[in-house]
C-alpha cells in the first residue's frame, strides 16, 4: 500500500484525496490542517487529523501532498523530504528562485522527489493547441495568446493576501507559463516583458500580461484578469498559413482555418470590407479558405495521478521536474522585475 498524507485539507486537499482513492494500492491515511473544521472533515473521511506538522511527519508515508496557501510550500516540502517522504506540491511550487534552490538541494540530499501539480498540461484545450501547432497545418507560428479571464473581480481569502503568496501571477500565471514552456521544451526564453496590475484587489495583482519571446521567434503572451465582463478567446494562435482560435477549456469551441494555395495580396480584393475602406484587411474569398477539423482529445483527467503512481512505484520519473519548475520561477521573477521597471528583461531562461 502506498501511504499518503495531505497537508492543507481545503479545496485542493479534497481534490487529491479523490484522485488517490481511484487507486487500489494507495491510501490517504492522514492530514494536517491548522483549521479545526478541516481536521474534522479529514477525520470524517477516515483519516488521522493533525493540528501540527511535527506529529504529521511522524507518520510513515511515501508521499506528502502539500495543498496549503503558497507561502508554506517550501518549508513544508523541505521538512517532509527530510523526514523521508516524497513530495507532491501544489502550484506555485514556491515563492522565489532562492526558495526553490533550497528545495532542490534537499531533494538531492535526501533522494526524495519533489514534484509540482502542473496538471494543466493535460487540459484538452492545451493539447489541441499543441497538436495543431505541431501538425504544421497553420504554418510557422509567430504569436500565441493564452488567456484566462473571470468576472468575480476581487480575489478572495488568502489569494488577496501578499504574505500568503496571493495574486494571479502565482495562481493562474504559473499554469499558463508552464503550458508555454512545455509546448516548446527545446526553446529558451530570450526576454520577458510584463505588465502586472492591481485593479480591484489592492494588495495583489489581479490583471496581468506577460510576454515571453522564445529562441524560435515565437512571442507567447499570457494574460489573466479577474474582472472582464466580455469574452475573449482562451487561445489565439497566428501562423503564416492559418489561424487557430479556442474559446474555452473544452478544446472543441472555436476553430482553425488555413489558406488554400498562396496567400492573396490585397491587390486581388474588390469591394468593401466590414472594417470600412481597406484592401489590406478585406476578407478572403471563401474558395481560398480551408476549414480545419480540430483534433479530438481523449479524456486525461487521471493522467497526472497515473504518472505520479508510476513514479511512486519507481517505474518512472515524476512528470514535472525541478529543472522545469526552476525555469518557470525564473520567468515569474523576471515578469515582476519587468513590470516594476517597465523594461524588457533580456535573459536566457
Ligand atoms: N493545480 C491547480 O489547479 C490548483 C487549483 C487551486 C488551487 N491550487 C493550489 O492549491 C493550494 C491550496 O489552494 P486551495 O484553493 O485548496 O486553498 P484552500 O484555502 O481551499 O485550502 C487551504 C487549506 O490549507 C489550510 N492551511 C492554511 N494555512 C495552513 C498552514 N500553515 N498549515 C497547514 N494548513 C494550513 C487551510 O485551513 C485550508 O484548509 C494553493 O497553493 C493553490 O495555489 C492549485
Amino acid at each position: 500500500m502506498i501511504r499518503i498524507g495531505i497537508i492543507g485539507f481545503g479545496y485542493m486537499g479534497a481534490f487529491h484525496l479523490e484522485k488517490a482513492k481511484r487507486f487500489d494500492d494507495m491510501q490517504v491515511v492522514c492530514a494536517f490542517d491548522t483549521a479545526e473544521e478541516k481536521r474534522q472533515k479529514a477525520a470524517e473521511a477516515g483519516m488521522r487529523a493533525y493540528d501540527n506538522l511535527e506529529d504529521f511527519l511522524k507518520e510513515e508515508l511515501e508521499l506528502a501532498v502539500i495543498c496549503t496557501p503558497n507561502q508554506w510550500h517550501a518549508q513544508y516540502a523541505i521538512a517532509a523530504m527530510k523526514s523521508g517522504k516524497h513530495v507532491l506540491c501544489e502550484k506555485p511550487a514556491v515563492m522565489s528562485v532562492k526558495e526553490l534552490e533550497e528545495v532542490i538541494r534537499v531533494s538531492e540530499e535526501t533522494g526524495k522527489f519533489y514534484t509540482v501539480h502542473q496538471q494543466r498540461r493535460f487540459d484538452p484545450d492545451y493539447r489541441v493547441v499543441r497538436d495543431v501547432i505541431r501538425s504544421g497545418e497553420i504554418g510557422r507560428v509567430s504569436t500565441i495568446e493564452s488567456r484566462v479571464l473571470g468576472e468575480r473581480g476581487v480575489c478572495f481569502g488568502w489569494r488577496a493576501d501578499p504574505e500568503s503568496g496571493g495574486g494571479m501571477l502565482y495562481d493562474w500565471g504559473v499554469h499558463l507559463i508552464d503550458q508555454i514552456l512545455t509546448l516548446y521544451p527545446e526553446e529558451k526564453v530570450t526576454s520577458v516583458y510584463a505588465r502586472i496590475l492591481s485593479v480591484l484587489t489592492p494588495a495583489v495583482d489581479d490583471l496581468f500580461e506577460v510576454t515571453m519571446n522564445l529562441s524560435n521567434g515565437v512571442a507567447a503572451r499570457v494574460n489573466v484578469g479577474t474582472f472582464a465582463l466580455q469574452k475573449l478567446p482562451r487561445w489565439f494562435v497566428f501562423g503564416d498559413r492559418g489561424t487557430l482560435k479556442l474559446d474555452d477549456f473544452t478544446g472543441t469551441a472555436g476553430g482553425a482555418a488555413r489558406i488554400r494555395g498562396e496567400v492573396q495580396g490585397f491587390d486581388s480584393v474588390l469591394g468593401k470590407t466590414s472594417l470600412g475602406p481597406s484592401r489590406t484587411m478585406a476578407p478572403l474569398k471563401p474558395e481560398f479558405l480551408e476549414k480545419l477539423e480540430l483534433p479530438e482529445e481523449e479524456d486525461m483527467t487521471m493522467a497526472y495521478w497515473q504518472q505520479l503512481h508510476e513514479a511512486l512505484l519507481g517505474k518512472e520519473k515524476p512528470l514535472v521536474t525541478t529543472g522545469q519548475i526552476l525555469r518557470q520561477m525564473k520567468i515569474v521573477e523576471a515578469a515582476f522585475e519587468s513590470s516594476r521597471k517597465n523594461e524588457v528583461i533580456k535573459k536566457e531562461i
